[in-house]
């Protein structure tokens, strides 16, 4: 049988196939279909998502779900229809619903998310069983990563469509205007009709699954694909093995996702058509699940259990919703799962739950005949994969899924319970811990022996750095027969604590002991303190089944200079939803396209011998070259990257001075190949001869006095007299220390670029990039030709955040290296690994500083020490002390000085992210703000209020760029914020709340910002074609911020001015901006600081007085001949006829006097902090942010949501470490979470502030784009708060743990205050102290 399957309707037939391809491979690089992008390639990130469709023959019924393109094998799908998201809808042929809704809540900025987001939801929709409710909504996108919006437009969008969604609670949106009534905004949403807007089944492959039934079985000889339809079958295929070659069992083959395993197999065997595989069925003895079940249908069936049994079942299948996301529960098995724990070390949730209920798995162990054995005992078996042993199914025993916390007997109760501690609940993340328990307790009544005894339990853990989950049964037997007790328990945790021992490679050992101590005590606590089973976790459990967000949007849209100032959608958007929109890698590559990966260096320093392939003298297939400096052309130079501070090589000559380092491009004839050969490159080192050793502190930077000049220019001013202010002091913080780490971009679309060979030594590049015109220059260096015969061509970037500014620029030099020497186009789309390790990130600094304040809290003078980590390379890191600067003056310090060092180390060259430095200086005045408060034993927020600049402090701190009086709006906006947010009621409340309960603890926090940004010089271009259409270029970039929109509307307003007949809005429609082409139009520079959008709607502007100038006198004729009939497309066609130059060109200045301002901000957040796990919930944050008259509300609520989403990343979630080596540790979605929708505010309010004239502004407005990251603050400050009154209750136990100081509240919070890092802080012993203080009474 041939392979065939359906794409979006259509027929696609393959003849042979390697089996190891996926989906995504095939739909990217065999299909026009586009619009499932490679984000991780892990599972990880939801951009690949594709709707599967399979056709039952025999009860006539489709079943569709969402699946990982990434991870599923094409061959798997044989018979199959897959649709993605332009086959829900397109440009063609109309957009879907959610594509429209998506458009029109502004739910797409990059877009690069988008298309997975719409299968999500659409998947969702399509497999409501009954009504889709707004908890469903919300799920339904849980797992997919967004960098750009902050979920909250897509969780609205997503709600949109929820049968009990309460229309007015969903956000700012192009559909209605505030006010209007329910009827007329239930009008205006782009109506959905299940059944017209689903997907159908293509007829062709109904009658062909008709004919064939049920068997999938491909032709054994094309295409190494075996699919037996019994486990007979299987069984003599894995007897045959050794004549078979390598085999590999598949279901879902989301194990790669994990494993990344490079290994080919000779035959995969795809186990899920067999039907005792597949079942679910309950007998007797218990529940028994086929291990080729999907987690999904594992799910929906102990659902369902209605017996006495289910509320076990129950409990186990809400945990089991947590595992991966949707889409990996829907193509993952059950015996996948158990099958990667047994032999791979895999930290299973699914082996936990199933040791707490004492089930069983079935085996074929070599024989015919299945064997049974606990799983306890298979866990315990050598591994799996390396014998023909199939795991058959798993059996779950009913005996001990009696009804639960219901009486067995009138004292005896059953009681099950399970736990996961994840980064992310359930936003598709691993666990720290999992457990899960089981018990049968019985109440004593009588007087001598009241209370509750333990009469069995099973108690298990898992994925704590294990080989495996296990039962703790020293505890379960120690427990047995015990009355509980306070000692009981004490004991109990103190065995367990042997037990869990986390693999010595684990991170955060005592963390996740605590963990396990703390689910033990949340487990039995209830039943010594109470006598009866409550546990706050399991109310946690209820509370998920909620709604879990919400939000309100304030926005001001003017009418003044029309349509600049509308919310207009953002262009493209519902190309973006549908998938259309062309991003670099989805632009067609011609037959002969080569492509690139990276090798690196794994040394920080050291001589490069060689550099060859793993197997010597065997070049790995596919590759063509594998190009080094030596490569590079004579006339050129060794150049990867330039700023005006200096420039970076392409490649490591005889010297790596950094582990990341580039050393070679490997090209290949795919990206597949090129990919694996880049692994299995190895570059020998000499370490030994090296004169000096490598420097990858500040510390030994400071002692080896290395460090990038800062020239005076841009080095920032001190502010009075520091040795008066200190003398003003009554109370003085001596020699604090702080420091804080990187951050990774995680743009959806990682680093990408295709360069084309042209005649006459040209070279054409298509690069993702933040500054093309640097690219186009350090192209032709490089390559040592002149700069005319390159072309850099940017259409949309996948989102930037500063990462493809100069990271962008090796990549794409590399590519014209390629291309030029290869005289083949040269494609290069880094995978995430290689991008994580490459990118550098954010800059870490340390600062040591002494500040001086009066009693009353008023700071009177600050001086510090900071210490910058740069890396190797120069990149813009010497602004980072001016950037710093701006937002940390945001107090009156009264007097400041300060000594910043540019580190220079042999470490990752660090660049700009996102408020590069301003983030940082933001929260360096806040984290010293706090320690005076907490110094002088005040409430903080008095503290922050008192040391709030006057206009006149400002004007000392800030000089010359402190604006006019009326411009100063941060006071304003402090004292509005407390009003909206009931600032102060909540913090009474949050008092009372910390009094009423002992293991959670709240925190509220209010962070004001000032940050300071600078336009610079930027071109643009507006040509009117004959038609009257209008095609626009500018300098910036569109990286998902608006800028293209911004754009239009000013062009819009500009040609406006002509005043024809006609609203300008019509105009708008016949307006396009283009990409950026470097010879079409020069000097771009850099899309950064928050300000190019304006600077190029200003420079549009600029061209439009031009053309409205050369059209006037043909318009004023024309009137005179037609009054008030002179339509645009007339005026055009007269303006040619006359041969007008409708083509004008600028390059905006900004005044040198007002290039630079200040923008202001405040935000509040509350949290909840869980004491037993260190987990922080954010309750509700509030922000207000001045955007002067915003060109664009939507756009700018955009920015200010993602921007605070991303700020929350940062401050309490992404960890970006390197090793001992300078290494980079997180490499991919496993190790580095961003913020998913189950970890933002779940109260989120915004307020953009329209603060009037500002007569110095691009049409009065302010910037958006990276100021609003500084409120994330807020977060992490009422986190500290929260820790505060736990260390403080811990005081209260008199039982110091010695990680706590006399007053408990002297301490540093670190940023990210990730889970392990706030549950130190709270006590990672405080559950013995505890129980400790209880003991002694
Ligand atoms: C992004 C992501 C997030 C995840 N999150 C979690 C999580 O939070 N908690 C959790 O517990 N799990 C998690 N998982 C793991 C997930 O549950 C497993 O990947 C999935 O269940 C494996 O099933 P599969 O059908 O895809 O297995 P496959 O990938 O097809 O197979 C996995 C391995 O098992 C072998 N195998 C499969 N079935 C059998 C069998 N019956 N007999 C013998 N060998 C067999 C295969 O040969 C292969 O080596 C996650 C996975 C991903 C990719
Ligand atoms: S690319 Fe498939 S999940 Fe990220
Ligand atoms: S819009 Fe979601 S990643 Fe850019």
């Amino acid at each position: 049988m041939d392979l065939e399957f359906a794409v979006n309707g259509e027929r696609f037939k393959v003849d042979s196939i390697d089996p190891s391809t996926t989906v995504l491979d095939f739909l990217r690089f065999n299909t026009p279909f586009k619009s499932v992008k490679l984000g991780c390639g892990e599972g990880g990130c939801g951009a690949c998502l594709v709707v599967l469709s399979r056709y039952d023959p025999e009860l006539d019924q489709v079943k569709e779900c969402s699946i990982n393109s990434c991870l599923t094998l094409l061959c798997s799908v044989n018979g199959c229809s897959i649709t993605t998201s332009e086959g829900l809808g397109n440009k063609k042929k109309g957009f879907h619903p959610i594509h429209k809704r998506f458009a029109g809540f502004h739910a797409s900025q990059c877009g690069f998310c988008t298309p997975g987001m719409c299968i999500s939801l659409y998947s969702a929709l399509s497999n409501s069983s009954k009504e889709f409710t707004v908890s469903e909504a919300e799920k339904s996108v849980s797992g997919n990563l967004c960098r750009c919006t902050g979920y909250r437009p897509i969780v609205d969008a997503c709600k949109s469509f929820a049968s009990d969604v309460d229309i007015e609670d969903l956000g700012f949106n192009s559909f209605w205007k505030k006010g209007e009534s329910k009827e007329v905004m239930l009008k205006n949403l782009p109506p959905y009709n299940p059944k017209e807007h689903l997907v159908t089944f293509p007829e062709f492959l109904k009658k062909k699954k008709k004919k064939k039934k049920l068997h999938n079985g491909l032709d054994h000889s094309r295409y190494r694909w075996t699919t037996p339809c019994s486990v007979a079958e299987l069984h003599n295929i894995t007897q045959a093995a050794n004549s078979l070659g390598s085999l590999k069992l598949v279901v879902g083959n989301t194990g790669t996702g994990y494993y990344q395993d490079e290994e080919r197999f000779d035959r995969y065997i795809d186990i899920s058509q067999i039907p005792e595989m597949s079942m679910i069925k309950k007998g007797e003895e218990g529940i028994e699940i086929g291990a080729a079940v999907t987690i999904s249908n594992a799910i929906d069936a102990l659902k369902k259990e209605e017996s006495k049994s289910c509320y076990i079942f129950k409990k186990m299948a809400a945990h089991m919703e947590k595992i991966g996301n949707h889409a990996i529960r829907n193509s993952g098995s059950i015996g996948g799962n158990l099958v990667m724990a047994q032999s791979r070390k895999f930290p299973s949730d699914i082996t936990t739950l199933l040791l707490a209920v004492d089930a069983s798995v079935y085996m074929l162990n070599g024989g015919k005949k299945a064997e049974k054995v606990k799983v306890h005992e298979f866990l315990e078996l050598p591994s799996m994969l390396d014998s023909k042993r199939v795991l058959l199914k798993v059996e779950i025993p009913l005996c001990t899924a009696t009804t639960s916390t219901t009486s067995v007997d009138d004292d005896t109760e059953l009681l099950f319970e399970s736990y996961r501690a994840a980064p992310r609940s359930i936003g598709n993340a691993l666990p720290y811990l999992n457990a899960a328990f089981f018990a049968l307790v019985s109440r004593r009544q009588e007087p001598s022996r009241r209370g509750v005894t333990v009469d069995k339990c099973f108690l298990a853990f898992g994925s704590y750095g294990c080989d495996h989950s296990i039962r703790a049964t020293e505890v379960e037997s120690f427990l047995t027969g015990k009355s509980l007790s306070y000692s009981v328990l004490y004991e109990a945790v103190g065995l367990l604590k042997g037990i869990i021992v986390p693999g010595k490679d684990t991170p955060h050992h005592e963390y996740r002991k605590s963990l396990a101590v703390g689910y033990l005590f949340e487990f039995f606590n209830p039943l010594i303190e109470s006598g009866h089973y409550s546990n706050s976790h399991v109310n946690d459990t209820a509370k998920s089944l909620l709604p879990f967000l919400s939000s309100s949007q304030q926005v001001l849209e003017s009418n003044e200079y029309q349509p600049v100032g509308e919310a207009v959608i953002k262009v493209g958007a519902a190309l973006q939803a549908s998938g259309e929109a062309v991003f670099v890698d989805d632009i067609p590559t011609l037959p002969n396209c080569l492509h690139g990966a990276f090798v690196y260096s794994t040394e920080c320093l050291a001589k490069i011998k060689s550099i060859r392939f793993r197997e010597k003298n065997v070049t790995p297939s596919g590759v063509f070259a594998l190009l080094t400096s030596k490569d590079i052309p004579k006339q050129g130079q060794n150049i990867g990257s330039k700023t005006v501070f200096g420039t970076g090589p392409l490649f490591a000559d005889e010297l790596t001075q950094f582990a990341g380092q580039r050393i070679a491009l490997v090209v290949a004839d795919t990206q597949k190949h090129a990919d694996s050969a880049a692994k299995l490159a190895v570059v020998e080192y000499d370490t030994k001869n090296i004169e000096e050793e490598a420097i990858l502190t500040v510390e030994d930077a400071v002692k080896r006095c290395s460090f990038f000049e800062v020239h005076p220019m841009i080095y920032p001013e001190p502010v009075g007299d520091v040795l008066k202010g200190m003398e003003e002091a009554e109370r003085k913080i001596i020699s604090a220390e702080l420091r804080l780490g990187s951050q990774y971009f995680f743009y959806m679309e990682p680093q990408t670029a295709l360069a084309l060979p042209d005649e006459d030594d040209c070279v054409k590049v298509y690069s993702s990039s933040q500054a093309p015109e640097y690219v186009h220059s350090v192209i032709a260096t490089c390559l040592g030709i002149q700069e005319h015969n390159v072309r850099v061509i940017t259409r949309r970037v996948g989102g930037g955040f500063g990462g493809k500014a100069v990271k962008s620029m090796p990549v794409a030099t590399a590519c014209a290296l390629g291309a030029y020497k290869l005289q083949r186009p040269v494609k290069m789309y880094m995978n995430r690994r290689t991008d994580m390790i490459m990118a550098g990130g954010r800059h870490p600094m340390k600062i040591t500083y002494d500040v001086g304040f009066r009693s009353d809290g008023k700071v009177t003078a600050l001086e510090f020490i900071m210490l910058i980590d740069a890396g190797l390379e120069p990149d813009i890191s010497a602004v980072m002390p001016r950037n710093i600067m701006g937002p940390l003056r945001k107090y009156d310090w009264g007097a400041l000085s300060f000594d910043i060092k540019v580190c220079k180390t042999n470490c990752p060259t660090r660049t700009a992210m996102r408020a590069p430095g301003e983030v940082q200086g933001s929260y360096i005045a806040e984290s010293i703000i706090e320690n005076v408060a907490t110094s002088l034993q005040m409430d903080v927020d008095t503290v922050r209020k008192i040391n709030l600049h006057s206009y006149v402090s400002l004007r000392k701190f800030y000089t010359r760029i402190s604006g006019d009086p009326d411009e100063y709006t941060l006071p304003l906006l402090w004292d509005k914020l407390e009003i909206s947010s009931k600032f102060k009621e909540r913090a009474e409340m949050v008092k009372e709340f910390n009094v009423c309960n002992v293991w959670r603890k709240r925190g509220i926090s209010r962070v004001p910002i000032v940050h300071q940004v600078l336009q610079r010089p930027t071109p643009g271009k507006v040509s009117i074609l004959s038609d009257g259409s209008v095609v626009v270029e500018v300098g910036g970039i569109e990286l998902g911020q608006g800028l293209w929109t911004k754009v239009q509307q000013m062009v819009a307003y500009g040609l406006g001015m002509v005043k024809c007949q006609g609203r300008s809005d019509k105009l708008l429609e016949r307006i396009r901006v283009v990409q950026s082409d470097t010879l079409g139009m020069i000097q771009g520079g850099f899309t950064a600081g928050s300000t190019t959008s304006e600077c190029s709607c200003e420079a549009v502007r600029l061209c439009c007085v031009i053309l409205v100038g050369r059209l006037k006198p043909t318009m004023d004729k024309m009137m005179m001949e037609k009054p008030g009939s002179v339509t645009w497309t007339m005026l055009i066609q007269q303006a040619y006829g006359q041969s007008i130059n409708l083509s004008a060109s600028t390059l905006y200045t900004p005044e040198y006097a007002s290039m630079e301002y200040l923008n202001y901000g405040v935000g509040v957040s509350e949290v909840e902090v869980d004491l037993v796990t260190g987990k922080t919930e954010i309750l509700r944050s509030d922000i207000i942010y001045d955007c002067g008259k915003s060109l664009n509300p939507a756009v700018d609520l955009g920015q200010i949501e993602g921007a605070f989403v991303q700020g929350i990343g940062f401050f309490m979630m992404e960890e970006y470490t390197t090793d001992e080596k300078g290494l980079v540790v997180q490499q991919g979605t496993w190790d580095y979470k961003i913020p998913t929708v189950d970890t933002i505010s779940k109260h989120f309010n915004v307020e953009i502030v329209n603060s009037g004239h500002h007569k110095d502004r691009v049409l009065s407005s302010k910037a958006s784009g990276e100021p609003p990251m500084l409120m994330a603050a807020s977060v992490h400050c009422a986190t500290r708060s929260a820790i505060r009154e736990a260390r403080k209750q811990s005081l209260s136990w008199n039982c110091n743990d010695g990680n706590i100081d006399e007053s408990g509240t002297d301490f540093e919070l670190p940023v990210p205050a990730t889970m392990p890092v706030v549950k130190s802080l709270c006590g990672l012993y405080n559950v013995e102290r505890y129980l400790q203080g209880k003991i002694l009474g």
